[in-house]
């Protein structure tokens, strides 16, 4: 009898693949006490993360310190379990108690307000119209305290607007190694509709492909800014990282008001109720 062998694709658990290819919870974290004390001069304690996924950066949050909450919010049961699985269940019990999640809209108005509000990987982007990101980002504006600041992070530049274009990263993890590729299926300039997907390769050739799709709305700064205002934020901040002289990402993230214009950027927006 033929023994049925799975590929590295069948066993592969997707969520997992993604935050090692995608996510870094511990920088979000330090960058989230640093935008706050930017503003505030001083710290945060209660975060609310928007479309928080199996919300990695919750648990990253209230694990740096015990007088950190956390709230995580998002539709999808199935990523919530995920996340309650197996990042959820490394913290331990007194940790486990400071977090919060709630299988909503992110629309939704919720206490007690937080200190930081993230929507990360640009989230937001599923909103395609103005009125329905003014309408979000007024919400967001009402889940905050009345010091906070709301952090989000922007993508940009040519290479992003090209139908086809692909970002392939190996990612190192021994054996288990795999590869992560980011794709831009589609943009269309008519009204930035644009389509992402990520894929993952294995070394035994097998893929898991367009694991996971995204259908978007391609935002710029100067929009998003506009709309911040408009829902009520006294001030909003573009931060890139800075480079070495080698044109290698130093880690040290700043507000910038000019920016050279690189072929594919990443950048956070912060914006300031108070
Ligand atoms: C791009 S993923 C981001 C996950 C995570 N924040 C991260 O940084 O990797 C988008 C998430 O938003 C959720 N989502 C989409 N629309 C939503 C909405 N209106 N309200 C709440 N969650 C939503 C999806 O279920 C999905 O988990």
């Amino acid at each position: 009898m033929a023994i049925s062998k799975k590929t590295l694709a069948e066993k592969a658990d997707k969520f997992l693949c993604y935050q090692k290819s995608v996510q870094s919870p511990d920088h979000e974290v330090e960058f989230f006490e640093q935008a706050y004390r930017d503003v505030f001069k001083n710290k945060p304690y209660s975060l609310r993360e928007d479309f928080c996924g199996t919300f990695a950066v919750c648990c990253s949050w209230v694990a740096a310190s015990p007088k950190r909450t956390a709230l995580g919010v998002d539709l999808c049961p199935e990523t919530l379990q995920w996340g309650r699985d197996n990042n959820l269940a490394r913290l331990d019990d007194e940790q486990q108690k400071r977090v919060r999640l709630l299988e909503q809209d992110v629309r939704k108005l919720n206490r007690p307000r937080a200190d930081v509000l993230a929507a990360q990987n640009f989230s937001f982007w599923i909103f395609k119209t103005r009125t329905e990101v003014v309408a979000y980002f007024k919400a967001a504006y009402k889940n905050m305290n009345d010091k906070g600041v709301m952090v989000m992070d922007m993508m940009g530049g040519g290479d992003c607007l090209i139908e086809g274009h692909v970002d392939k990263r190996k990612i190192k993890k021994g054996k288990r190694g795999f590869k992560y590729y980011w794709e831009q299926i589609s943009h269309n300039p008519v009204n930035h509709d644009a389509s992402f997907a990520i894929s993952f390769k294995f070394k035994d050739g097998s893929k898991l492909k367009r694991a996971f799709e995204y259908h978007w709305r391609f935002w710029t700064l100067p929009e998003v800014r506009e709309m911040l205002e408009e829902a009520g934020f006294a001030e909003s901040h573009v931060y890139f990282e800075e480079e070495d002289e080698d044109g290698e990402d130093t880690g040290e993230w700043n507000r910038r008001d000019v920016s050279p214009s690189a072929p594919c950027w990443i950048a956070y927006v912060v914006a300031v109720k108070k």
